[in-house]
């Protein structure tokens, strides 16, 4: 499909309300949400690990509808106590998650616990009949992602979602819309990165993060949303991975890296480029209005720059044209005069400014009253000034939750479910792999690696 590729600055009206009709798709993507308050119909639900982001789950779930708490669980009292209080529901406190597993009344659990208890906490909870949410990166090794797809295969009717919250968020549906509609081209690379300036911090030994029997280091953290989104804008599973990682700064007794830098090929040439260091937290995407994280989606045609909200400031997606060499034009047809102007305005390396990604909220309709109506042009126009910004209605983490709640109750197969959660963590374990060997580690190598006896795997593991 040829398609006509405007400079952004000739950009008119029309261009962007043809955008915000893009934009519009993605009301097929927004998750239903429960609006009705069903007292009879309440899922009840446990939270095993309470630390940092059970808490904030314990916090997220008292704004979700159709669910209630009955338990939380943790091995370490301080944060068992902290994560009971924040519920609304008064759940009862479990320091032992076996307790929790054997209570009829629950159905579902949510895991948040280390990395690398993540497999036997899910294990237990599928083969005790639960549902299961379980945060990222879903397992630990090789042996997990074929045991997990195992188990998780052999019990159907029980959901199993993953905390990849940018499937959930409205921003980046939109951005897949984009993309699958052609906007911004064939996408041939992806970049991400997530930098922190950690300095100054140390970690009281001896935090699981930093240690490689029970963490998967930046790539299990923080990498793994950002590989997920690669995966789910490329359309496919790399082919390859290649990396360097090193303790290269905090000498603090840590084996994970402090810092890596990746690179996954994927089938259709395409590549994702990744990195994640501790001493700087520059983000050159928005303009460096912003730090830490984000991902650029590079198509033929335009490019999306785009990230997730933290507590204090938006999600954030910024959309540009790819003012490039237009259509080859035949000789003698007679128009290479403008062939050649299109490729001398190339030449001189003229970008766009770029605009922002529209929720569905903000497209115009044409039923909207002429208020309304006028309302959405100032609010676009406010927009591409970089006046304000466009937000999505709802967090995310929240949509997830909500998600997860529905898909117990209907069966509903979740955004985020077992396949995408196995492949994010096969991306992260041989990625870690690549770094570790310092060679090309082919994704298809998993099939060969931990298939040996669960028993075994555990002791070796211990
Ligand atoms: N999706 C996201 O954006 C996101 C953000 C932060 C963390 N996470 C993930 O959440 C998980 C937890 O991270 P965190 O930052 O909360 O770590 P954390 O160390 O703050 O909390 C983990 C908690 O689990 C408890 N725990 C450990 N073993 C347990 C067991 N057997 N039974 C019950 N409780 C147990 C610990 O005592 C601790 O309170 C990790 O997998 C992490 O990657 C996801």
């Amino acid at each position: 499909m040829s398609r006509r590729n405007p400079d952004s600055s000739s950009l008119t009206r029309r261009d962007a309300t043809k955008f915000a009709g893009a934009a519009a798709a993605t009301a097929v993507f927004a998750p239903r949400i429960q609006t009705v308050k069903a007292a009879g119909n309440q899922l009840q639900y446990a939270v095993i690990g309470v630390g940092g982001r059970g808490q904030y789950h314990v916090q997220h779930f008292n704004g979700a509808d159709g669910g209630r708490c009955m338990a939380v669980c943790d091995i370490d009292d301080a944060n068992l106590k902290k994560g009971q209080s924040m519920s609304k529901d008064k759940p009862e406190a479990v320091r032992d998650y076996r307790e929790v597993l054997a209570r009829k009344d629950i159905e579902a659990v949510l895991i948040a616990t280390p990395l690398y208890t993540h497999f036997p906490i899910t294990k237990d909870a599928l083969l005790a009949g639960k549902h299961v949410f379980c945060e990222k990166s879903l397992v630990f090794t090789a042996a997990e992602v074929h045991e997990l797809r195992k188990l998780s295969n052999e019990h159907p009717k029980q959901v199993l979602q993953v905390g990849l919250q940018r499937r959930y968020s409205q921003f980046y549906q939109t951005a897949k819309q984009m993309v699958e509609q052609g906007l911004i081209g064939r996408v041939t690379h992806v970049y991400a990165q997530w930098h922190r300036n950690s300095l100054g911090k140390t970690w009281s030994p001896p935090s699981w993060r930093v240690d490689k029997k029970k963490s998967g280091g930046l790539t299990a953290e923080l990498a793994s949303h950002q590989i997920d989104v690669a995966d789910w804008m490329i359309g496919s599973h790399p082919e390859f991975v290649v990396g360097v990682g090193g303790v290269d700064e905090y000498k603090d007794g840590r084996d994970v890296y402090d810092n890596i830098q990746l690179i996954f090929k994927y089938p259709g040439g395409q590549k994702l480029m990744y990195s994640s260091i501790s001493t700087n937290h520059h983000l050159a995407l928005f303009g460096s209005t912003r730090t830490q994280f984000g991902e650029m989606i590079m198509g033929t045609d335009g490019t999306i720059h785009i990230t997730v909200g933290t507590d204090n400031e938006p999600a954030t997606a910024m959309w540009f044209y790819e003012p490039g060499p237009k259509k080859a034009t035949a000789a003698g047809s007679g128009k290479e005069k403008s062939a050649k102007a299109s490729s001398s305005l190339t030449s001189t390396g003229k970008g766009g400014k770029g605009l922002p990604v529209l929720m569905d909220k903000d497209k115009v309709t044409g039923n909207e009253s002429f208020l309304e109506k006028e309302m959405k042009y100032a609010r676009m126009w406010l927009y591409k000034k970089g006046v304000m910004v466009p937000e999505e209605t709802k967090n995310p983490v929240d949509v997830q939750l909500e998600a997860f709640i529905e898909s117990c109750k209907t069966g509903s197969k979740p955004k985020a479910d077992l396949e995408v959660g196995l492949e994010d963590s096969t991306n992260v374990i041989l990625a870690n792999l690549a770094m570790d060997e310092g060679r090309r580690v082919y994704m298809n190598e998993i099939d060969k690696m931990g298939k040996v006896p669960a028993a075994a795997a555990g002791a070796k593991k211990g």
